[in-house]
């Protein structure tokens, strides 16, 4: 378990319904943070500072105004926010629609723009904050049926290195995550069928907790000069050849 900076209290985390993002939140709530996450539907896990906000970011804008407008409502104002809700349509180029091309774009990257742009004066404000995305390793490493999902995740990641250069002198650090394989409802959908243990180095698909404790370092005592990164959690994947 990571040490936690002493100001990472309150928490706003997308995707936590289950998966990467509940493992997170457990860890948090374990920890002694409030916690709100993002999801269509509650992740079935009760504990009295974990607290859902039931939202659809394929709204994008428009879902990280209602959110916003929802905690200052109720008096939240989060100093750190976690961005893990994630969507993919495998398809190649000509088989993507207009749905699924605003699916992915908004899910992945424009509904967590909104969200850092609505919360980031209050971070500002308390000269402290701390932002993670959840990226892919996809994002860098090219692969057929992938495009709109690794371009909205290399977009995540871009925006929030700008994010670490125009908030540096603040007290907020902005990094991401990128996950290789890792065992959740989400690899099983769309990794059925093949061999993983082959193309990892390691020879094993990650477990939740090693992508949890990944994004929890951003979070962590002695992480405070690090930020505009990418970790890589991926079990030497994006160093083998295909
Ligand atoms: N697992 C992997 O191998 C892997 C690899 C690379 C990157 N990642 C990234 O890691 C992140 C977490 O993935 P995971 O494997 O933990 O996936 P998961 O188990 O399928 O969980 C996805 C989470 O995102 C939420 N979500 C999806 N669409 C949403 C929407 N339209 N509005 C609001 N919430 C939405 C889901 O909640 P609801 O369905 O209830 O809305 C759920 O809480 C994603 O960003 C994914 O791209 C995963």
């Amino acid at each position: 378990m990571i040490d936690l900076h002493d100001k990472v209290r309150q928490v706003l985390i997308t995707g936590a319904s289950r998966g990467i993002g509940l493992q997170v939140a457990l860890s948090l709530l374990h920890a002694g943070c409030r916690v709100f996450y993002v999801a269509r539907s509650p992740s079935g896990r009760a504990h009295d500072n974990f607290h859902h906000i039931p939202a659809d970011l394929a709204s994008g804008v428009d879902s990280g105004v209602e959110i916003c407008a929802l905690l200052e409502e109720r008096g939240v104002f989060p100093d750190t926010l976690i961005l893990c809700a994630g969507a993919i349509t495998e398809a190649l180029i000509p088989k993507q629609d207009a749905h699924s091309i605003m699916n992915q774009l908004n899910v992945n990257f424009t509904a967590h723009a909104e969200l850092v742009r609505q919360l980031i004066p209050h971070m500002m404000r308390h000269r402290f904050g701390r932002i993670v995305g959840v990226s892919s390793t996809a994002a860098r490493q090219a692969a057929p049926g992938q495009s709109l999902y690794a371009a909205s995740k290399a977009g995540l990641e871009a925006f929030l290195r700008c994010c670490a250069m125009e908030f540096a002198r603040k007290g907020i650090t902005c990094n991401s995550v990128a996950p290789g394989y890792v065992a959740t409802e989400f690899s099983a959908r769309h990794e059925a069928g093949k061999d993983l243990t082959r193309v990892v180095p390691v020879g094993r698909t990650g477990n939740v907790e090693e992508a949890a404790d990944a994004v929890l370092f951003f979070l962590g005592k002695h992480s405070d000069y690090v930020t505009g990164t990418t970790l890589t959690v991926d079990g030497g994947l994006s160093l083998a050849v295909k």
